[in-house]
């Protein structure tokens, strides 16, 4: 690790603490003692996470004249899974500790605890290199790791009153599926014509083995995806538009360049699907390192194809301009909601030196969240818990979410220091304060998150300039 990127403030353990003392995330089913690789959104969690979603959906389907939305169930006919080749095809490499009997996933266990790259490789040579490394359990330390075998990542249900004779189903595993199965009904009903593309927000389902690090491997997640479908010879041209769009998104989202980078799969780790995939890697702190974030794929007309021949529907598009059938292929953009989340409150995490009202050292925790993804945009502060300072500190509040729509925060509780930094720690960008001579010249002060920099402005023009200063 650099200088650079071992001074960065944000440890995975400090954004776990701040996320549950300040009720972004929770873990899952705590008060049972919890349910590994779950976790629950709190008040402003779930306030981020919907920012999150509706600044892609605003960006890639509402802004777009060539990309319509869908919102599919979560359950569908098993033949899909048969069809994508997830039953066959959808499996991680474990390990077993005879010992302990712990499991593993043996491609991490290479990567992890020997340096060695395991992408592409095969579960009997992951088994000979763990066998070459004498390999010791990282839970209880013996040497008794059982050979590496696939085991299938997707979650089963039963539909029907018995489990014995009901049919049964998955859990989606990834929210792409149904873009292809309703691509018929969208090409019939929406008057879209090529290239176009169908976007999802919605939860995706896997049974993830290694715990995870805080929400970045979760066993249930949201994912945002778009399958654009193009004429089969335009995909490189327009994998190379949505590389653009995907490098805009991340800039727009606020992340630092020198925490991303991009890499191109080899071919032996491409999945079964793809002809050509790029990851959107992070580099997230502590042991996790550089990870993917995003994915970049060009999955030919491989969907559809095997969708047609398992359906038995003839899912060709129909050119009117050349009079020509045949199956478009797809580019496809996918994005991780959770690891979105992660990756912005990382980046976001800061610490300042201070010294406190008595001159001693002090510790500003900081969230430098950008304006358009913070849960609060203000947060509305009088100074005194009085009626004459309250009262005009709700016709404020009031004002901003009738007008703009703004999430406001109000707090006319502890000092106003305390106040200030219970802001800055949730990621605020601007706290306005009423105090007595509020009500002699009308004006209210503005402070900056990012500066501690104050204004003062009439109270007529908060609207304005909070529009302004968030967008
Ligand atoms: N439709 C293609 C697809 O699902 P993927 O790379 O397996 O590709 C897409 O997943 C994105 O979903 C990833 O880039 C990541 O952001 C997110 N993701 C995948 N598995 C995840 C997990 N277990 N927990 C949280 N996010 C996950």
């Amino acid at each position: 690790m650099s200088g650079e990127e071992g001074a960065r403030a944000a440890s995975m353990e400090k954004i776990v603490a701040l996320c549950k003392r300040r009720g972004y995330i929770f873990p899952g089913s705590e008060i049972y003692g919890g349910l590994a690789n779950t976790w629950d959104f709190g008040p402003l969690g779930v306030e981020l996470k919907n920012n999150v979603k509706q600044l892609w959906w605003k960006t890639f389907v509402h802004r777009r004249r060539d990309i319509v939305g869908l919102d599919a169930g979560i359950l569908m006919h098993p033949r899909v899974w048969e069809a994508s080749g997830h039953v066959v095809n959808f499996n991680d490499p474990l390990v077993d500790c005879k010992t302990c009997k712990s499991r593993f996933r043996a491609d991490h266990l290479i990567e992890d605890k020997l340096g060695m790259q395991a992408s592409g490789k095969t579960p009997d040579e992951m088994s000979a290199i763990l066998r070459e490394a004498n390999m010791a359990c990282p839970h209880c330390g013996n040497r008794t790791l059982t050979d590496a075998r696939q085991f299938n990542m997707m979650f089963s249900t039963t539909i029907g009153p018995v489990s014995e004779t009901g049919t049964k189903v998955f859990l989606r595993p990834e929210t792409a599926q149904a873009m292809f199965v309703d691509y018929k009904s969208v090409v019939a009903t929406s008057r879209v014509k090529l290239p176009f593309g169908i976007a999802q927000i919605g939860k995706a389902f896997r049974n993830e083995i290694t715990p995870g690090n805080f929400i970045f491997r979760d066993i249930e997640f949201d994912q945002m995806e778009i399958e654009y479908f193009v004429k089969p010879d335009d995909g490189p041209r327009a994998f190379d538009e949505w590389l653009a769009a995907m490098k805009s998104w991340v800039k727009m989202i606020g992340l630092s360049e020198k925490y991303v980078r991009i890499r191109e799969h080899e071919e032996s780790e491409l999945s079964h699907y793809s002809s050509r995939t790029l990851d959107f890697e992070y580099f997230f702190p502590g042991t996790l390192g550089w990870k993917e974030l995003y994915g970049l794929a060009s999955r030919t007309d491989f969907d559809l194809r095997q969708h047609q021949e398992f359906s038995g529907e003839d899912l060709r598009y129909f050119d009117q301009e050349s009079g020509e059938r045949f199956l478009p292929h797809v580019i496809e953009p996918t994005f991780g909601v959770e690891r979105t989340i992660l990756t912005v409150l990382i980046d976001a995490y800061d610490e300042e030196q201070t010294v406190d009202v008595n001159g001693k050292p002090d510790t500003r925790v900081l969230l430098r969240l950008s304006p358009k993804l913070a849960p609060y945009k203000a947060a509305i502060l009088p100074l005194m818990k009085k009626p004459e300072l309250t009262g005009p500190a709700w016709d404020l509040f009031n004002q901003i979410q009738d007008e703009t729509g703004y999430q406001v925060d109000y707090d006319e509780t502890a000092n106003i220091g305390k106040r200030y930094r219970r802001q800055d720690e949730v990621g605020t960008p601007y706290c306005i304060t009423i105090d007595p001579t509020t009500l002699e010249d009308g004006a209210v002060t503005i402070r900056d998150r990012d500066t501690t920099e104050q204004v003062r402005i009439p109270l007529g023009d908060v609207v304005p300039w909070l529009r302004e200063h968030i967008g």
